[in-house]
């Protein structure tokens, strides 16, 4: 009866330890990759290529837009937004040339125009 209490005391230790260390001999998790979900970029020298009202691309914060579907329904006169076609407008869509930020809308609606990153 002793030894199996002696037996049984043992084991439980041992467990407990097992327990605690399994840093030292698990291996260690793996990481699963980041999903690459687009790694499309375009440089700023492809984007002027698109600067007309019916092919409008501008890149805004390291981003590339095709914004030639959305130009008629901007709310400013157009030759405020097409003067950016083709064009790094980030200072220009952050500020709308007036020191007033576009709203959270609008940064909603300009992610939907999204194609590509902005590359070297
Ligand atoms: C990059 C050049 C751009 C300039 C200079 C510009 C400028 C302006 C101006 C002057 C207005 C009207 C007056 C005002 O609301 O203060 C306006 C409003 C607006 N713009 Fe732009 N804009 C630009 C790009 C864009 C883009 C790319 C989008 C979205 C795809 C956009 C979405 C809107 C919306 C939704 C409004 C209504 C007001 C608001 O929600 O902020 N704009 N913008």
């Amino acid at each position: 009866m002793r030894q199996l209490f002696i037996i049984a005391t043992a084991f439980f230790w041992l467990l407990l330890l097992g327990f605690a260390t399994t840093d030292l001999w698990l291996p260690a998790e793996v990481e699963a990759p980041l999903p690459v979900a687009d790694s499309k970029a375009y440089a700023l020298s492809e984007v002027a290529r698109h600067n007309s009202s019916d092919d409008c691309w501008m890149a805004i914060n390291g981003e590339v837009y095709d914004l030639s579907s959305y130009l008629p329904d901007h709310p400013s006169p157009p030759e405020v937004i097409l003067a950016w076609c083709g064009r790094e407008a980030s200072e220009a869509y952050r500020s709308k040339m007036k020191e007033r930020a576009h709203s959270a809308r609008a940064d909603r609606l300009l992610a939907e125009y999204r194609i590509a990153a902005l590359g070297p």
